[in-house]
């Protein structure tokens, strides 16, 4: 018997002829737990955090953060992991359970991991093609026109889409074969890749720690990125976020934390791992924070520039600015430009195997499709499809598939979840069933959060992203565009759900 707790035979049941399945297991809790941090833990505590922390508050942005992460995104944590534990299926059949029509529902949010999966992969393109160019330090003195016209050769708007970029052909192929070869063996070999790729990155990024604060300047920065303005507190929009932040942050919404939480055994804890998750993933971002602006300390200061001028987040602090202070280190540049995209590269591939999980996990479920077919169709599907992203036109396709995709769709699903976990489910009884195996037992306080202030705050987020797209539309792209990528990579899904919901299961279930 190996160590993995695993069985995957099926029983054909007399009358029905439906398969009973018994599901795959994560073979320690370690394993679990280092999976969901590996999932929560990605590009976006490294390029957003720092620079979303400095413009809200700095320091004083911890303290919203931290009402975040306690008032919705560890209650919602729970909520995920639980409902995967105790139904044993991922998102589309564990909202399936709580009410038939909700299977539905529950397509539509994995589909959203699908389609972030989709684009996510062309930042990791980015990543192999820098972490080639870090070598040779190609990007010279000018990294910015080096990543737009060089690396994406970027064209002039989205409706000019250019021809295929070999090079970024290339980095997404190789992304895609290696979350093929992760999860070829499911769960059982995720198990053993996470043990690599979480603790990886961290070394890395304490790496990039140490060589930053030892480069002149480095305070300057730290003091740009922590000192505290409490005045920005009473404005609400940074309150909401902190809620955003923590929320894409911690992978919620998007059916990923429900399907590794239905790769647990029936008697696991829930509670306290979810504190783990959260509490792991929030440190990361606080300390990604100093490795950034230690960095941009040390560039504003060789530059001779005031830090906010060299400060940036997303792509920019990724592919310009560090590249720019990459090149300015005293020594050993090249080796630190690997170091980072390294970096980049280890904390990324594990948000996106575990986002492709929690889509193919509604196929096992369902069809019993066994997971060497699911993620050898799903790559096979999802490499073309995601071609459009590295065009001369791609940039600006990614661009609005992800801001609709994370401001509208998983902003819509974290509400409907909420609601729908909160009014449509026992939940009084799923507490009490979650306080049965923990030490860490959870008060009403966290019905309330799931049914009242969670709910509130994503609904007062919503309506904001709605107002500000019918207003002022967003960074200029013509209506057509937005249309067809933003609202159509949303609705997209829910046609698709509704057909994968409509198709009659082979699996039995309860
Ligand atoms: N949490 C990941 C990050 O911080 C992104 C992500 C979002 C991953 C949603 C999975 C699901 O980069």
């Amino acid at each position: 018997m190996s160590r993995w707790a695993f069985v995957d035979d099926f029983t054909i049941t007399g009358e029905s002829k439906l398969m009973t399945v018994t599901r795959q297991q994560w073979h320690s809790r370690t394993a679990f737990i280092m999976a969901a941090v590996g999932s929560a833990v990605g590009l976006g505590n490294v390029w957003r955090f720092p620079y979303v922390a400095y413009s809200s508050g700095g320091g004083a942005f911890l303290i919203p953060y931290f009402v975040a992460l306690f008032t919705a995104g560890i209650p919602m944590l729970i909520l995920e992991m639980g409902l995967g534990q105790r139904m044993q299926r991922g998102a589309p059949l564990a909202f399936g359970g709580v009410r038939k029509r909700l299977q539905w529902f529950g397509w539509w949010a994995a589909g959203l991991s699908a389609a972030i999966v989709i684009y996510y992969t062309t930042i990791l393109a980015w990543a192999w093609v820098y972490l080639w160019h870090s070598v040779g330090l190609s990007w010279g003195d000018k990294p910015e026109a080096f990543f737009f016209e060089t690396v994406l050769r970027r064209t002039s708007g989205p409706g000019e889409i250019g021809g295929l970029v070999p090079a970024l052909v290339l980095g997404i192929g190789l992304t895609w074969l290696t979350i093929y070869l992760i999860l070829r063996k499911g769960v059982r070999s995720v198990s053993n890749v996470v043990m690599i790729t979480v603790p990886l990155p961290m070394v890395l990024l304490t790496v990039l720690l140490i060589r930053g604060l030892t480069l002149p300047g480095a305070m300057d920065g730290i003091r740009y990125y922590l000192t505290p303005d409490f005045s920005k507190l009473t404005d609400l929009k940074i309150w909401l976020k902190a809620y955003g932040q923590i929320f894409f942050s911690l992978s919620l919404a998007s059916g990923v934390m429900i399907g590794y939480g239905s790769y647990l055994g029936k008697k696991a804890e829930i509670t306290n791992s979810a504190l783990i998750t959260g509490l792991a993933n929030c440190g990361t971002s606080f300390f990604a924070g100093f490795v950034v602006f230690s960095m941009l300390g040390y560039l504003a200061q060789v530059q001779g520039l005031p830090v906010p001028d060299v400060t940036t987040s997303g792509t920019g602090l990724a592919f310009v600015a560090f590249p720019t202070a990459i090149s300015q280190l005293p020594a050993l540049n090249a080796v630190f430009g690997v170091i980072f995209f390294l970096t980049l590269l280890t904390l990324g591939i594990d948000s996106a195997f575990a986002l492709q999980e929690a889509f193919t996990t509604g196929f096992h479920d369902k069809w019993h499709i066994p997971p060497e077919k699911l993620a050898r169709y799903f790559c096979l599907v999802a490499f073309p499809a995601s071609l459009i992203f590295v065009t001369g036109g791609g940039f600006y396709w990614f661009d609005i598939v992800d801001k609709w995709i994370c401001d509208f769709g998983l902003v819509i699903s974290g509400l409907a979840q909420c609601l729908a976990v909160g009014f449509l489910y026992p939940v009084r009884d799923f507490r009490d069933y979650l306080n049965g195996q923990s030490e860490v037992r959870l008060g009403p306080w966290w019905i309330w959060m799931l049914r009242y202030v969670t709910p509130g705050v994503l609904l007062v987020i919503l309506v904001g992203n709605l107002m500000q797209e019918i207003t002022v539309g967003y960074e200029g792209y013509p209506r057509w565009a937005t249309l067809i990528g933003g609202w159509g990579s949303v609705l997209f899904w829910v046609v698709l759900g509704y057909w994968l919901w409509k198709r009659p299961a082979t699996v039995e279930l309860d």
